[in-house]
Order: structure tokens, then sequence, then C-alpha cells
């Protein structure tokens, strides 16, 4: 269906004039809409769908446990935060998750964020802030210089709008060491803060965490890794990247999200402990934002304390991810070389890529299909991070499906 803008003054910026014909090319493709939970099996339109595009990979969120948890938290805590944590207060949930993800990360304090997106913005504006409350004491960071890997997460990249490339702003080729150490040798003196991924999204590669952190310390520079994707999937006692997850333990700044190992939602920072208090002012997106809301924290200390008794709940799945990577193997998929957890299967250009999911679709499959700007251009991929409440009949059937499809579109 075709909306028209009411506002005249609206037709300059081009929104339905971008709609017509993106809706007619079947570029543009609206969100389907749910009838019910979001599951392994999930219901669009009145029509059951096996969801392969969920990111809360265990799927915590249907523990009776954990269900119990939330809904006794949000008896004592309510359910919103009530405003902004400096000038509202903070729960007590919120404080007993930061003690925890302090923890685990091997960190002296963290802090929780609405989202991990929030966190990530907040962190790249804390680390560049000026600011004094009385213009005698401030901290003035406007000389802090980012050097990112380039397929960093649009998060952190909004983050640095008010950097400028080539003067505080570089970014090293993906996961190349030693292209960054050619960019700190250029930025000697200067105070450098070294940005990567653990595990990336996109391409479901790992960073080579110990080398990247090595450089730091050789250049002294401040390091942050975003480990939304590996945060409670690696590095529990797994034998999976434990060097990586190990080295980890290194980095300065640690940011984790709750939305994908750990299935929930929300983020932290965690790190030294004055850098984290001052983040309460100077991140803005603790101060100028409300916080996770108080029975999802409750649920996420339950949900972290469980993942670290029993690891084996992780590892079972890991497994699995293991035998689905191989059976697209066998059908002769080009998929990402690293297994990860993140498998990215490699369609080609966006057309074929659009085709595939539609083809999917009518056989009752919703499966995540990333394009431009999330990959490069003509480098769509099926992106699963796998549900390990799919059971194997549908899995088997999903393999069969991209098997007939692989033929007939020849990726
Ligand atoms: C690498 C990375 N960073 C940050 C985020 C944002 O985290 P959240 O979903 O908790 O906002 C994501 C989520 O997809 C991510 O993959």
């Amino acid at each position: 269906m075709t909306t028209r803008s009411a506002d005249p003054a609206l037709d300059r910026w081009g929104f339905s004039a971008w709609l017509d014909a993106t809706r007619r090319s079947g570029d543009f493709v609206m969100p389907p809409e749910l009838d019910d939970v979001n599951d392994a099996v999930i219901s669009v339109d009145g029509r059951k769908m096996i969801n392969f595009a969920g990111i809360g990979i265990l799927g915590w969120q249907h523990d009776p446990e954990v269900r119990r948890v939330f809904a006794e938290t949000a008896a004592t805590y309510g359910l919103v935060v009530g405003g902004s944590r400096l000038v509202q207060g903070v729960s007590r949930p919120h404080l007993e998750l930061e003690r925890l993800v302090a923890e685990i990360s091997g960190k002296e304090k963290a802090l929780t964020f609405a989202t991990g997106l929030l966190a990530n913005v907040g962190f790249v504006n804390a680390m560049s802030a000026a600011f004094s409350f009385d213009d005698r004491v401030g901290v003035d960071n406007a000389d802090a210089v980012l050097v990112l890997d380039r397929r960093s997460h649009w998060s952190v990249w909004k983050g640095t709008e008010g950097f400028e490339r080539g003067r505080n702003l570089f970014a090293f080729r993906h996961n190349d060491p030693a292209h960054l150490r050619e960019l700190l040798e250029q930025l000697r003196g200067r105070p450098v803060i070294v940005g990567f991924e653990t595990v990336y999204s996109a391409d479901g590669s790992i960073a080579p965490i110990g080398a990247i952190l090595d450089l730091c310390d050789e250049f002294g520079a401040v390091s942050f890794a975003d480990d939304a994707n590996g945060f409670m999937v690696y590095g529990n006692g797994g034998h999976r990247f434990a060097a990586e997850y190990e080295a980890l333990r290194r980095v300065t700044f640690l940011m984790v999200s709750f939305g994908k190992g750990v299935g929930l939602s929300g983020g932290a920072l965690a790190g030294p402990a004055d850098a984290i208090d001052a983040f309460h002012y100077l991140s803005g997106t603790s101060m100028f934002t409300t916080n996770i809301q108080p029975p999802t924290a409750g649920a996420i200390v339950h949900v972290l304390r469980r993942m670290r008794q029993d690891p084996s709940v992780m590892e079972r799945y890991l497994d699995r991810v293991d035998g689905l990577r191989a059976r697209l193997l066998e059908i002769g998929c080009a998929i990402n070389p690293t297994p990860t957890y993140v498998t990215s299967i490699a369609i080609g250009s966006r057309d074929v890529g659009l085709r595939v999911r539609q083809e999917f679709l009518d056989r009752g499959y919703l499966v995540p299909m990333f394009g431009y700007p999330a990959v490069k251009k003509d480098a769509a991929v099926i992106r699963l991070l796998m549900n390990d409440r799919i059971a194997d009949k549908d899995l088997n059937g999903f393999v069969d499906t991209l098997a007939e499809l692989r033929h007939r579109y020849e990726f």
C-alpha cells in the first residue's frame, strides 16, 4: 500500500518517491507482523513460520524460572526505572547486574544502558568529552583519537559524528593488526583509543584479540572491545576461542549486549572504576535517557548466574551450530570460514537475495537476508544466529530448501 505525505513541505525529502520506487522494485520490505511471542516458530498474519531471524539464541525468555524471576522483580521494583539514573536513582537489580558484569569481565565496575547501541554511542561520547561543572576541574578529551576496525558496528560509527576522518578518526583494515600498527606508528604521542568487535555480526569473523591488545600495550593506547555478540557465548569456560577470550581480559573497556547470548535486552560498559563513574555524566546515554526495565535487569542477573553455573548449555548449542555448518558445507554453500555461532551464507547480489528470501517465506521460513548497507554491495548474505529451540526436522527442512534454491539461483 502506498501512503502519501499530507504535508507538501515534506516532498523535498523524497520519502514518498523513494518508497514508490523501492516498493515497485521489491527492495523495500516492511517487517513481518507477528501475532504472538518471538520463538523458533512464530505466527505471521495467522501463518506458522520457522523463525531463523531471531537473535536470542538460547530462548531464555521461555524458561519458566526466568519468567518467574521477571514477574517477581516486576512486583517488587515495578516496570520502569522512572527517569534518568542520576536524577531518579538506581534500582537494586541494576546494581546487582553491574556487579555481576564487572565480576564476569574481570573489570572494576560496570554501567548498564537501555541497549548495547546506547552503550557504544555513550562510550565514544564519554571518551571524547570536554566537560566541567564549574570551569575549574574538568575533563577535556576533545583531542582523543579513535582508531576503529573498519567493520565496527553502526552504533560506534554513529558515536563518531563529531570526529573527522584523517584528523582524529582512523579505520584499520578488518582484522588486520599490521595495518593497525602502521596507523599507531603515525599517531605516536597522541591519546589513542583502539576499538574493535570480538565476533563480527555481519561476517561471523573473530578479531585477532591478542594481537590487537599487544599493539595497544606497545603504543600505550586505550582499548575498547564491543563484545555484543560473544558475551557469555565464549569465554565462560568453553574450549572454543578460549585463547582469544583469555586475551580479552586485558582489554581496557568491554561493551556487552544482553540481547544475544543472554537473549533478553540491554547493554553495559565495563572498565576501570573512575572512568565508569565518570561515564554516568560523560556518556550522555546514561544521563539523558532511561535504563533497562527492572524486571529485565533481574531476569538478566538470573540468566547470567545459570549460564555461569552450567556452561554446558551453551556448549551443546555450539555443537549444534557446528553440525549446521557441516551440513551447509556438504551442500556446497560458501560460509564464513571462522566457526563462530554467527553463520553467514554468501548469496551474492541483492536481487537474488530478495528472491531467495521470498522463496523461503513462501515455504514457511523467515530467513534474515542482509544486504547493503549492512554488508558490501552485491555481497548479500543469509546471516543466521541459529535459535536453539528450532527442532532438528525444521533445521533439516531449511538445509534442504537452501540446497534446492542454491541450485536454482546459482549462488
Ligand atoms: C557488534 C554489535 N554491537 C552493538 C550492537 C547493539 O546491541 P543492542 O542490540 O543491545 O543494542 C549489536 C547488535 O546487533 C552488535 O551486533
